[in-house]
This record gives C-alpha cells, structure tokens and sequence, in this order.
C-alpha cells in the first residue's frame, strides 16, 4: 500500500511539494502591448469550458508582468512542445530577453503566438478572480489552431520543479 505523509503542515514549501506532484504542461501567454512584446511561461493552464469556450491561467499577485500583459487588447497562449524547455525558462527569466530568438507571431489584435507551439489560442480575458496569493485568469478563445495529431511532438511536461517528457504508451 501506498504510504502517504500525512503531516498537516500546510507552509508554502510544503504545498509546492505537493502541489508538484501533478504533472502539467506549459504554455506561454504573450502579447504586444504599446509596441513591446510581454509574456511569461505558466504551467496553471486549464482547460475550463467549451461553450463559451474558455481556459483558465493563476498568476501570482506579485506578478510584474501581468498588469501590463493585461493591458493587451488580445492575448496569445501557445501549449510548448517537448524541446522547449530552454524557450520555457527564457519566458520565465529577465524580462528584456524573454522572446529573444523566439520564433513568433503577431496578430492585428496584439496576440504574440510562438511558431513551434503544439496548439495556439488567441483569447481575451473573460474574468479575473482574486485567488489568495495568486489571480484566476479566465480568458476566452476567439481562435484556435494545433498540431497534425499523427506528426506532432509530446507536450513539454513540468513536474516536481522540473521538466519532463511523456511516455507514450506502445
Ligand atoms: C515551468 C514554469 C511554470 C510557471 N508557471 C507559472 C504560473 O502558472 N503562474 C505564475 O504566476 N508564474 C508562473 N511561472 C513564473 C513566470 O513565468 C514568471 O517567471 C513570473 O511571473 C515572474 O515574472 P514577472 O514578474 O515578469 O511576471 C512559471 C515559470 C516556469 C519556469
């Protein structure tokens, strides 16, 4: 039987802990805002609705990025594809280099789309919804497109602080 701990302590470090035991994938929410390219990596995406069709980011209050980010009259979320973490870190790093040498997109709206991203979604944002230390993002597609299901990569996977890549059952 599988042995759990059980310790109530719920700190922050604790929870990361725990909270890193669900694997995820990643994507990058980017977009132009008066001329200039902001964006970050996130790994809380969610799908969250079909009709109206909607998914889901949490950014963290002390978030620097997203006041502006928020600002963007459309917003483009690109799901990264194994072999990206290198482009992941870069969208998590100093802001004067998140997308230098990224390959991407920009749409008449501002949704700032990377070229090698498994599926993209031009949205804007549905709803805000203050959540403890970190802001629910609701946002709303207008567009979609992904990958040939036969000849796509494996997702770029988070897990435990690190990436991972999926197994894909034989
Ligand atoms: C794999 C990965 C996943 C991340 N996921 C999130 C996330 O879901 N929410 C969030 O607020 N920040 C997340 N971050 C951190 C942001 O990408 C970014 O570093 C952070 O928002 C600080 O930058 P900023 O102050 O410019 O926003 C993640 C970073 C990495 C490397």
């Amino acid at each position: 039987m599988t042995t759990l701990n059980t310790n109530q302590d719920l700190d922050p470090t604790r929870l990361r802990h725990a909270f890193g035991f669900f694997p995820t994938g990643v994507v990058a929410v980017a977009a132009e805002v008066e001329g200039e390219t902001l964006g970050l990596a996130a790994s809380s995406f969610t799908s969250v609705s079909l009709d109206p069709p909607l998914v889901s980011i949490n950014l963290a209050v002390t978030s620097k990025t997203w006041p502006a980010l928020r600002r963007a009259e459309h917003l483009g979320v690109t799901v990264l594809a194994d072999g990206q973490a290198a482009v992941c870190r870069q969208l998590a790093g100093p802001v004067d280099e998140r997308f230098a040498g990224v390959p991407r997109v920009t749409t008449e709206e501002g949704a700032v789309l990377l070229d090698e991203g498994l599926a993209r979604f031009d949205c804007t944002i549905y709803r805000e919804v203050d959540a403890g230390d970190h802001i629910l993002v609701l946002l709303q597609l207008h567009r979609v497109e992904h990958a040939d299901h036969a000849t796509a990569l494996p997702p770029l996977i988070f897990h435990r602080s690190g990436f991972g890549t999926l197994q894909q059952p034989a």
